[in-house]
């Protein structure tokens, strides 16, 4: 089987590129363009697996190419589509940056498939920000979608709907979205972790400011209806979140999918604060976070974390790392980085 990751070097699909190696996908090619992400990852994943994956320098924003990889690959069975751009607070700065690269990235990839004459499978990278602003938690996967409150999250909710469209008038095309709430940690091995060229998520700026390399770390708003007042999400480890893409391919290669579009929600399950994922940081990491309460950021919305039944029922997985855990491997991993 011949599994293309699109945006693969980055931090999720490197970590699923190490899952997918070591459970037997042999044939893996990694396209990405390296807007935010380094080619050393590459080797991180050789180290861990053994193994090399092909490696094409491709931007799926532009459709030759595109055609130009599936002309030079012409026998790819599945697609797992991680390229985009990630950051709520930059796409409501930047919002036609975030359109233009997440749609035309995923309409390119779509036009490719309705091209094709052969069955291919697609996993698409989607987000808890395509629930808006929840009625009621935890969320399930069958409440409604909802406006997001971003750029970056109606990219996620509009390419759901281009692949949901794109399916009914596609016999041989299905797809599953893994609506990720909020991925942390490092691989345990500490070969590849999270490095991005930009820096906008909560942890990877907590870890710096522990070494020394920011000064203060903000806390975006402490007047939301949450018990300590500060925002409330799902925080999921890396290497769980990676495990639950092979088992969406085995479904879609086994044929075992009820319908030809399934959705399920990857987090643990709880929500934790900001406060306390700082302080359950200095508790594991032994160091002092100098911290400050800063005005809300726009975009954030106060609370949101995953029911889970449905992954854990269909998919038969399970999310088996803690809080203390992720962020364990997250502070290691940002002492030992080796990109
Ligand atoms: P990341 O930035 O580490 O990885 C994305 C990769 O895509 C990078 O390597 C980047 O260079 C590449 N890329 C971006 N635009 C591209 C393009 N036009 N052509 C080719 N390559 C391109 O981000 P990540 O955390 O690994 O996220 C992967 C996917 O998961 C994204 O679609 C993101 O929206 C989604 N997601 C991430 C999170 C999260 O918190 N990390 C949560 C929900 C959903
Ligand atoms: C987490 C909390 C911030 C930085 C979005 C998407 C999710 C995933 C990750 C990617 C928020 C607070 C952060 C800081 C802070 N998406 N924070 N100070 O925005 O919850 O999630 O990005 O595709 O699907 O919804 O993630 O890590 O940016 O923020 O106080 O310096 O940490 O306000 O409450 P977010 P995050």
């Amino acid at each position: 089987m011949n599994i293309l990751l699109t945006g693969g070097l980055g931090y999720i699909g490197s970590h699923v590129a190490v899952e997918l190696l070591s459970k037997g996908y042999d044939n893996v090619i990694i396209a990405d363009n390296l807007s935010n992400s380094k080619i050393e990852a590459l080797k991180g994943i050789e180290r861990i697996t053994g193994k090399r994956p092909k490696f094409e320098l491709v931007d799926f924003r532009y459709k030759d190419q595109v055609f130009d990889l599936f002309n030079k690959y012409q026998d790819i069975n599945a697609i797992i589509h991680f390229a985009a751009f990630k950051a709520v607070a930059e796409s409501i700065e930047k919002p036609l940056m975030y359109y233009e690269n997440n749609l035309f990235s995923t309409i390119n990839l779509l036009s490719i498939i309705k091209s094709l004459k052969y069955k291919i499978h697609f996993v698409f990278s989607s987000s808890c920000t395509v629930y808006g602003i929840p009625d009621k938690l935890p969320v399930t996967e069958d409440m409604p979608l909802k406006e997001p409150t971003s750029p970056y999250g109606k990219t996620k909710l509009f390419s759901e709907y281009a692949i949901m469209d794109t399916i009914k008038v596609l016999e041989i095309f299905n797809a599953i979205s893994l609506r990720y709430f909020n991925p942390i940690g490092a691989h345990h091995s500490l070969e590849i972790g999270e490095s991005p060229l930009k820096t906008y998520n909560l942890v990877p700026i907590l870890t710096q400011v522990a070494t020394g390399k920011r000064k203060e770390f903000l806390i975006f708003g402490n007047d939301y209806p949450t018990p300590d007042g500060t925002p409330i999400r799902d925080y999921i480890h890396i290497e769980d979140l990676a495990e639950a893409h092979v088992l969406a391919l085995d479904r879609l290669f086994d044929n075992k999918n009820q319908d030809k579009y399934e959705a399920f929600n990857l987090g643990v399950g709880r929500g934790y604060s900001v406060l306390e994922v700082v302080k359950t940081f200095e508790k594991v990491s032994g160091k002092k976070i100098n911290y400050r309460i800063a005005p809300r950021r726009p975009g954030d919305i106060a609370e949101i974390y995953a029911d889970t039944t449905k992954a854990n029922k269909i998919l038969g997985w399970k999310a088996k790392y803690n809080l203390e855990d992720m962020l364990k491997t997250a502070w290691l991993w940002e002492i030992n980085k080796k990109f």
